[in-house]
């Protein structure tokens, strides 16, 4: 028997959800308002998910996708939403998850906004993953979010292994040579970053090759991978160029490195930067979790007196030259944010992994701060920090959604949590 019906809701993760014979069906790629007939259906982590269908009525929310590999590639659930629609259903979401009605602020651009795209390089194929299975790959020809220049990188590679021979990776053996190309553009410098990532040493000619292969970059690395993990880490040497390309927001410039990490739409970091600042109070701001500073330093730049801590060393020495850049007061220093003394702060800056804070959020209900600003793009995580913890000295005073990552189910929410009399 066929299971199908009319998707009624979106789930937390962005699938489209019916019930058929009173069980729930879970359909990626579907939204509210679609009749659909699922061809193939399995139990996926206690649930039951449609892992094709037919559309058989358009929900009025839908649009057509711009990218060929919508449907199969793991990188946009959302592509065959209409933007409104997607900015309802993320505004809805949070407020299921944390009870908090928040205004969402739209990205700037759809197309073309993220600065970083990871693209691994496979024996299947080399593109993005598919969605829902980590042993397909999707053999990439665009990547409307990424970059217009998405053929010209790729057909860089291609060209790259072809006069090479190198060998790309095979996920299911985990051996090969080369894994993955990331390619990141500074939109508002146009400057760009490339680093292979690969489980050998280059020989001489094979440099001479890639730096040919590749001679548009501004800054070019070869990253020696010594693990078989699918991600894309290594030891980055740098080949030719900069070693740092630049981005630039407003009157802030921040540098990018391969192994660190930079929010990725360019075009929609401003809104998020002003949201933080708008909640900010007082002189004195700690950025916890600070990355390389990005909050910080943005807010050093309107005069604030800030402190940052963060526990990768690495992110921190970037945080610390993105001050000096800048020529902006602030101070980044390695530590764990649950072993900081807080201080005398007026306003602490909390964006925490997708974990959340856990220990360091008695950590700031024990302090005498006045106001924690809560970057998150978890809510459930949040949920959980401020149920439990905050809630025993804050009190939640604002909040404000910025889409960082159109056509994904994502959102991140910035906090304003003002301390109880
Ligand atoms: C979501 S990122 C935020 C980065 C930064 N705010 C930005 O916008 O670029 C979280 C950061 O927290 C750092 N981190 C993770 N656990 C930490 C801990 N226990 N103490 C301090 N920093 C931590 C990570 O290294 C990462 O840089």
């Amino acid at each position: 028997m066929k299971i199908g019906g009319r998707v009624d809701k979106i789930s937390d993760d962005g699938l489209g959800v019916l019930e058929a014979h009173g069980r729930k069906l879970h359909v990626p790629f579907a939204y509210p308002g679609d009749v659909i007939k699922a061809r193939k259906v399995r139990r996926r982590f206690g649930r039951k998910l449609a892992l094709d269908f037919e559309l058989i009525e358009w929900s009025p929310l839908r649009q057509t996708p711009r990218c060929p590999h919508f449907g199969t590639c793991g990188g946009c659930l959302w592509q065959g939403l209409k933007y409104k629609a997607q900015l309802e259903l993320k505004k809805d979401i949070f407020e299921r998850v944390t009870g908090i009605k928040a205004e969402i602020k739209g990205s700037p651009r759809l197309w073309g906004f993220r600065n970083v795209s990871n693209f691994i390089v496979t024996s299947k194929g080399i593109g993005l993953k598919e969605y829902g299975n980590p042993l397909g790959v999707v053999d990439l020809e665009e990547c409307p979010v990424f970059s217009k220049r998405t053929p010209e990188y790729l057909r860089s590679l291609t060209g790259f292994l072809r006069e090479t021979g190198l060998r790309p990776w095979n996920l299911r053996a985990k051996s090969g040579e080369v894994h993955y190309l990331q390619v990141r553009e500074g939109k508002f410098t146009g400057e760009v970053m490339v680093n292979l990532i690969a489980h050998v040493e280059p020989s001489g000619e094979v440099l001479e090759a890639f730096k040919g292969h590749f001679s548009f970059a501004d800054s070019l690395y070869w990253s020696l991978k010594a693990d078989k993990r699918d991600d894309p880490r290594g030891e980055a040497g740098l080949v030719a160029g900069e070693p740092y390309i630049r981005e630039r927001v407003e009157d802030v410039a921040y540098l990018i490195h391969p192994n660190s990490f930079f929010q990725t739409n360019s075009y929609a970091l401003p809104l998020l930067l002003k949201a933080v600042e708008r909640f900010t109070d007082g002189e004195r701001v700690l950025d916890l979790y600070s990355g390389v500073g990005t909050f910080g330093v943005w807010l050093g730049k309107r005069g604030f007196k800030v402190g940052g801590v963060e526990m990768n060393p690495f992110a921190v020495e970037m945080a610390n030259r993105n001050a000096q850049i800048n020529g902006v007061n602030a101070v980044f220093k390695v530590g764990k944010a649950e072993g900081t003394s807080i201080g005398d702060y007026d306003t602490v800056i909390v964006d925490p992994p997708r974990r959340g804070l856990k220990e360091a959020a008695e950590l700031l209900v024990k302090s005498g701060v006045e106001k924690v600003v809560y970057v998150s793009c978890n809510p459930k995580a949040f949920k959980l920090d401020y149920e439990r913890h905050l809630k025993k000295a804050y009190r939640i005073d604002g909040a404000v959604l910025i889409d960082m990552f159109p056509h994904t189910p994502h959102v991140e929410a910035v906090v304003e949590l003002v301390r109880k009399e």
